[in-house]
This record gives C-alpha cells, sequence and structure tokens, in this order.
C-alpha cells in the first residue's frame, strides 16, 4: 500500500476513536441534565464511531499493513446550552466528511482502486451523518424552544436503536 494512503488510513482509525470520545462527551452532558432520549442518541452515535474505526483497523490489517495507535485527544467542546452539542455534532461531521474525501483523493492520485472503493462506504455514510446531524438542529429548533416540545424530542431521540454498519468485512 502506498504510505501515504496507509499513514491517512491509520490517522483516520484515530480521527474515528475521537469522534466516538466527542459524542460520549455529549451523551454525558445530556444524561448529566436529565435528558436520558439526547443522551441515548449520543450513546449509539459514540458506539458508530468505534465501529467505523473497527473497519478502518480490519481493513488495514487484511491488506498486511500494521497499526499504530496513538493517543486520543481529550474532547474539549463546551456546551452551554442543549442545543450547542447538536451544531458542534454537525460541524464536526463536516471536519469527518473532508477527512474521508481527503484520503480518497490521495487514493485515486495513486491509483489505488481497492482503498477507493472501500471509501465509497465511508463516502455514502458521511452524507447520511451530516444528514442525522443537521436533523437534529432543524427539529431542535422547531420543536424544542418550549419544554413540552423538548420532552417529546427526548422521546423520540430516546427510541433510537444501536445498528451494526451495513459494510462487513472478514
Ligand atoms: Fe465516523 Fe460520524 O463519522
Amino acid at each position: 500500500m502506498n504510505e501515504e494512503v496507509k499513514r491517512l488510513l491509520n490517522e483516520q482509525i484515530n480521527k474515528e476513536l475521537y469522534s466516538s470520545y466527542l459524542y460520549l462527551s455529549m451523551a454525558d452532558y445530556y444524561d448529566y441534565n436529565n435528558l436520558d432520549g439526547f443522551a441515548n442518541w449520543f450513546y449509539i452515535q459514540a458506539q458508530e464511531e468505534v465501529d467505523h474505526a473497527m473497519l478502518l483497523r480490519r481493513y488495514l490489517l487484511n491488506n498486511g499493513e500494521a497499526i499504530e495507535l496513538e493517543a486520543i485527544a481529550k474532547p474539549d467542546l463546551v456546551f452551554n446550552s442543549f442545543k450547542d452539542p447538536l451544531v458542534g455534532a454537525y460541524e464536526h461531521e463536516l471536519f469527518v466528511t473532508a477527512s474521508i474525501n481527503n484520503i480518497y483523493e490521495k487514493a485515486a492520485s495513486v491509483k489505488d482502486y481497492r482503498t477507493m472503493q472501500f471509501l465509497d462506504w465511508f463516502i455514502q455514510e458521511q452524507m447520511e451523518e451530516e444528514k442525522n446531524t443537521d436533523e437534529l438542529i432543524r427539529k431542535y429548533e422547531l420543536y424544542a424552544e418550549e419544554s413540552k416540545g423538548l420532552y417529546q424530542l427526548n422521546q423520540e431521540f430516546g427510541a433510537r436503536v444501536y445498528a451494526p454498519p451495513t459494510l462487513v468485512l472478514d
């Protein structure tokens, strides 16, 4: 595998694990403030990010490459309102999309068609991630400014269930 493609994929493992840590900090914030439904949504999101990291790990290993795990940074977003984590999540997903696109671009430049095909799933997934987090903001703005709406939105987010990734690597 091209050294730079390998380095970027390895680095992406860290970014996905950081994403998990960031979303866990959001779940913690909501749980602490008794919004268990919002917390549930982010707790599941944190689990999905670990799945993304594991797919990257498996892909590198399946290609005979060694993994080098780095330290995971402290999630340092400060939340001053219930809306803040929602905006933070959307902005973070834009960052992840740019990161995936960057790996794709590098893979394309060295004709690494296999990695491009592997990343197709992540590119599709990032559309979902952006859409989902944008929806959180829109729903919050529509319904949650009043306590009754906040209560109902909390129930809706509480109904989210974990689903394993549709991409499976042996
Ligand atoms: Fe792994 Fe939310 O992107």
